[in-house]
């Protein structure tokens, strides 16, 4: 069973969806920026260890990375999944942990924390969600998959955000479930997913 280690920031909607599918892999630890996130309620509950590594108990940046990195590293991930992390990542992160994220656009459009808000202000008409590889970059690594949803007429970035989670909630869990079964092969900006058989071999 590959090890599988979750962060998150907020209400924790994606990680249900996580706790709730075959992965084919084992959410070992759950990792907030957020004492009161109810990502790490949904944890507890679950039975699943969680950290809390804040920015306010911490001096600066870079003892926030290394604290980050060490909780990470010490539950020995095979894979790393952001669940609505609302922080950064160093790049020493994320050439050390392979890490998935999910973001509720159709990138490259609409990168940033704002993605379902800035949508809608620029008045497209489908937009959607997309899982990606972390690089250093924001919202910029290779993407795994994209779902598109539409815009209806009378949307609000709530009414919206819900529509999109919805499809998340899918899309997010298949990937993951890809990566747990070694499927997902990056070869610079492209992601190939491999057959069951290949995978397997
Ligand atoms: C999701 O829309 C995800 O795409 C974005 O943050 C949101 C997290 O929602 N990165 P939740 O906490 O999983 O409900």
């Amino acid at each position: 069973m590959k090890r599988i280690v979750v962060l998150a920031s907020g209400a924790g909607s994606n990680l249900r969806a996580l706790l709730g599918a075959d992965l084919g892999g084992e959410i070992v630890l759950v990792v907030s920026d957020r004492p009161g996130a109810g990502a790490l309620a949904l944890a507890a509950a679950a039975g699943v260890a969680t950290r809390v590594v804040a920015a306010a108990d911490l001096p600066d940046r870079a003892a926030w990375d290394a604290a980050l990195t060490d909780a990470v590293a010490a539950a020995e991930p095979d894979l790393v999944v952001l669940a609505g992390f609302m922080r950064i990542l160093s790049g020493g992160f994320v050439r050390r942990f392979p890490t998935l994220n999910v973001h509720p656009s159709l990138l490259p459009a609409f990168p940033g924390a704002t993605a379902v808000a800035d949508a809608l202000a620029w008045g497209v008409k489908v937009t959607g969600c997309t899982v990606h590889f972390v690089d250093q970059l924001v919202d910029s690594g290779p993407v795994v998959a994209q779902q598109a949803v539409p815009v209806e007429p009378d949307d609000t970035p709530e009414v919206l955000h819900e529509r999109i989670k919805a499809v998340e909630h899918t899309l997010l869990p298949a990937c993951v479930a890809l990566a747990c079964a070694d499927r997902l092969a990056v070869d610079g900006r492209h992601v190939k997913v491999m057959s069951e058989c290949a995978g397997s071999a």
